[in-house]
């Protein structure tokens, strides 16, 4: 028995909205490849999860230079703490990926790890902004 339970897919709505409207394009997009990865998971193919996964993580990395760029242009007061949060994250997937290949981890171990992360990231600091700027 897979004991393991698989996301499933969510719409944009509300929850996930910041208040600043460069972000939630990359907000919305990062919500349709966690979407994707969902999807992988359900299925099962490790090729699948693998394409979906390092589709995600990439653009994770790519947003979070932006979402940062943004911090230092506007008056926000969890800039520091938010930061740290992104930190974590980097730490915790090259952790995770460094257990993959040394076998002591199953890919989607590391799947869930990063949809449940960034689904819990953008309906709490990310959709928070509107509320921490000074
Ligand atoms: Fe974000
Ligand atoms: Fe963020």
């Amino acid at each position: 028995m897979n004991a393991v339970s698989t996301p499933g897919l969510i719409d944009w709505s509300a929850e996930f909205a910041t208040g600043v409207a460069e972000l939630d394009v990359d907000h919305r997009l990062l919500l349709d490849l966690l979407n994707q990865l969902a999807a992988a998971i359900a299925s099962d193919g490790h090729g699948l999860i693998e394409a979906a996964l390092t589709a995600l993580e990439h653009q994770v990395l790519e947003h979070f230079v932006r979402e940062e760029a943004w911090f230092e242009q506007v008056s926000y007061a969890k800039a520091e703490q938010h930061r740290q949060e992104h930190e974590e994250f980097h730490r915790e997937i090259a952790l995770q990926l460094a257990e993959l290949h040394q076998n002591s981890r199953s890919l989607k171990s590391v799947a869930l790890f990063v949809h449940d992360w960034l689904l819990r990231h953008l309906r709490g600091y990310d959709h928070h902004f509107a509320d921490d700027l000074n």
